[in-house]
């Protein structure tokens, strides 16, 4: 037995799996083998959920029959969205609301009694909960705006029926499009911190609610999902400011703080998803003519570049694009999180079934540095 401490278990190796790899030192992201350019391009979110559940891609005739199924599980108990409504009016993050709501699902799940074994249950439990969580979040934001829910349209696709439950209008094919690549983007990235955390109470045999609510849990740090968020309060801020960028960004990296959307643990060169949501942010400002995000990222992005940053391996992110990007979609700032849940949630749950064929208890060690031999004092002699 190894004693040697890797902190944050950077680089250790835990589990062995087939479904997306990161090279960090090249930049590259695949699932399953295939290039998450050309998914994001060519393929829709439910391809992609298809492929990672499934193994493979699948025929036209495969994908109509995966997405009627999803989508026929789009709606949720009144009891839910009662407790959303309580929620949303109790001023409650919808972060925070999704973790409570998708814990809470588990109660009107028809398979509650299958065993955590029959993985085929598991994987009818997995489409159900994708299919509500983006029911729960588009009507968490109707009621907080003093709207009504609106129904699911199960003609639409995953990412325009999103769009259609949050504003009450069809999308036009620019904003589906968007939205469902950045689905894409976000479905799988290894053993990111959410995924871990999904697969490590999957290996307890827990029921799939218990991992992708946990999943919800770890995401929603500012470490991890919770950063397109930030990058968006930087740029209001900045913004709001007497500043350029560039000079907010000297004053920030002054003052020691760190700017959100750079740096990643595995990435060291820019993340692909990173220069896919770019191109996409491009033609969103060029083709609105409101191109104020873009200049201030792009300013931000080239002086850190100058900076030397890059070159360290502190490089743009996913986050440091998504924010802007959804902002012309005209989602609110704090559903970027959950937008990435909804999303994510396709990754936990392969990566838990995945797990879970093959599964051992994960169960590391800490080195203990407490005081030994303490001699205990009843409490009335202390
Ligand atoms: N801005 C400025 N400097 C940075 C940044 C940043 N965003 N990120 C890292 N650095 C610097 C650190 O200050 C540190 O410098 P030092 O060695 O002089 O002390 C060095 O780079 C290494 O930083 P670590 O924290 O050790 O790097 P780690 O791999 O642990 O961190 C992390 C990765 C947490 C993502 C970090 O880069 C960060 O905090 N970024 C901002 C938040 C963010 O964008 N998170 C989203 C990640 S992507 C995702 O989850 C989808």
């Amino acid at each position: 037995m190894s004693d040697e401490l890797k902190r944050g278990l950077e680089g250790v190796l835990v589990a062995e799996s087939a479904l997306s790899h990161v090279d960090g030192e090249i930049g590259k992201l695949v699932y399953r083998g295939y290039d998450i350019e050309d998914l994001a391009r060519g393929a829709s979110y439910e391809e992609v959920l298809y492929l990672l559940w499934n193994g493979e891609l699948p025929s036209r005739a495969e994908l109509d029959e995966f997405a009627d199924n999803l989508a026929a599980e789009r709606a949720v108990d009144d009891d839910v969205l009662d407790a959303v409504t309580m929620m949303a009016d109790a001023g409650e993050s919808p972060m925070a609301a999704l973790r409570t709501a998708t814990s809470m699902l588990s109660a009107y799940e028809p398979e509650a009694d299958a065993e955590p074994e029959d993985l085929d249950a598991t994987l009818r439990k997995g489409r159900r909960i994708t299919a509500k969580i983006p029911t729960v979040l588009a009507a968490f934001e109707r009621v907080r705006q003093g709207e009504e829910p609106v129904e699911p349209d199960p003609e639409l696709s995953h990412a325009g029926n999103f769009l259609y439950m949050l504003t009450g209008a069809e999308p036009d094919d620019v904003s589906e499009e968007t939205f469902d690549m950045a689905l894409t983007l976000h479905a799988d990235h290894g053993l990111n911190a959410s995924t871990f955390t999904s697969i490590v109470i999957g290996s307890t045999m827990a029921d799939i609610y218990s991992c992708v609510t946990g999943g919800i849990g770890a995401l929603s740090g500012s470490l991890h999902g919770g950063a397109n968020q930030d990058v968006m309060e930087m740029l209001h801020e900045v913004d709001a400011s007497d500043k350029d960028p560039v000079q907010w960004a000297k004053d920030t990296r002054e003052a020691g703080g760190r700017i959100p959307g750079f740096g990643h643990r595995v990435y060291k060169v820019k993340d692909p998803r990173a220069k896919i949501l770019e191109e996409k942010l491009r033609d969103l400002s060029e083709s609105s003519g409101d191109t104020k995000w873009l200049d201030y990222t792009t300013a931000i992005e080239e002086y850190l570049t100058d900076e030397g940053l890059v070159e360290k391996g502190i490089a743009p992110n996913v986050d440091f694009y998504s924010g802007s990007v959804y902002d012309h979609l005209g989602i609110p700032m704090d559903m970027y999180t959950p937008i990435f849940a909804m999303s994510r949630a396709g990754g936990w749950i392969a990566h838990t079934m995945e797990y879970q064929e093959d599964n051992r208890l994960i169960r590391p060690r800490a080195r203990y540095t407490g005081p030994e031999n303490a001699e205990f004092v009843p409490i009335d002699e202390r």
